[in-house]
């Protein structure tokens, strides 16, 4: 029988060295990402202190920290030739492998009760991401790729789209008032109405690795982002490109031209077989104008 999923070719063909490296890679993130699902999941909907970052969209908890605390403790004890960045702790370590680690993706969500938020860890191996796990523990999904294939708990799965984007369904979170001091309110506004209209359905669930993820999956269409770190997207780049979707960074004049993929503060990720004129034309310029004030300022 032909294999249903085929992995995806998108480079060279992996050596079996560096295709074992990034499986037990994989082994480490999606252990890692369990590991913190008990806690996670006690403190989800329970009375818990809300802290503010930059402003009042920006929210942490005491949760994020030691979620992040108990990661980073877990992959240095199963790989010592490690790194890694973290949102809440920065950077640790000088070794090898440099990890991105986001312990709570969409923590406001958490923070509030609402039940799409995710632990997003990747590794990242001569400036690339080898292996990644995106794990959502009140649904008990875990999406995990190597440098070959993508699963969740652990069968292999195939991203795909609907072709026509008046059928398809989008998630994304543009616009949020950083959106609209960055293009201008009016502007924004007339581009979420375009998408709105456009798409049959558009959701705003509010996190970026687990909407990708999602994509990845086959469960949405598309998703778009226009704000994004490498801890929120690095480890589901990979579960996207290696399911067989479509994933577009952005690099929005804030990064260099050519930047690895992951390290890009934008993008658009779209299942197989989706064509969005709409999305790609709004995506555009969002880069262009974003690109165009970086350039004068
Ligand atoms: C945020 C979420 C959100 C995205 C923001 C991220 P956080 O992460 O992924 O979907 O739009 O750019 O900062 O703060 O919940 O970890
Ligand atoms: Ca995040
Ligand atoms: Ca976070």
């Amino acid at each position: 029988m032909n294999n249903p999923h085929p992995a995806v070719s998108h480079s060279p063909p992996v050596d079996a060295g560096r295709l074992a490296r990034s499986r037990r890679l994989m082994k480490i993130a999606e252990g890692a990402a369990r590991a913190v699902g008990p806690s996670l999941l006690e403190a989800f909907r329970s009375e818990m202190a809300i802290d503010y970052k930059r402003d009042l969209h920006d929210v942490v908890t005491i949760h994020d920290r030691s979620a992040e605390a108990l990661i980073r403790e877990y992959v240095f004890a199963n790989e010592p030739n490690s790194a890694m960045l973290g949102e809440e702790g920065g950077q640790f370590g000088e070794g090898e492998i440099q990890w991105y680690v986001d312990p709570i993706d969409g923590t406001a969500n958490f923070a509030r009760g609402l039940a799409f938020w995710c632990v997003s860890i990747a590794a990242v191996a001569e400036g690339a991401v080898v292996a990644g796990a995106v794990y959502d523990p009140v649904a008990d999904l875990l999406f995990a790729a190597d440098l070959e294939r993508s699963y969740l708990n652990g069968e292999c799965i195939t991203s795909k789209a609907v072709g026509d984007e008046n059928r398809a369904t989008l998630i994304t979170g543009y616009p949020v008032s950083r959106d609209f001091r960055l293009d201008g309110r009016d502007v924004a506004l007339r581009r979420f109405g375009d998408l709105v209209e456009t798409f049959s359905t558009l959701r705003r669930p509010g996190s970026a690795a687990l909407s990708i993820a999602h994509v990845a999956a086959g469960f949405v269409d598309a998703a778009a982002g226009f704000g994004v770190n490498a801890w929120d997207v690095a480890a589901a780049t990979l579960i996207l490109k290696n399911a067989g979707g479509r994933y577009e960074p952005l690099t929005l004049g804030k990064v260099p031209l050519g930047s690895a993929d992951f390290l890009c503060p934008g993008y658009v990720a779209y299942g197989a077989g989706a064509d969005y004129p709409t999305l790609n034309r709004i995506a555009a310029a969002i880069s262009d104008g974003r690109t165009a004030k970086a350039l004068v300022s």
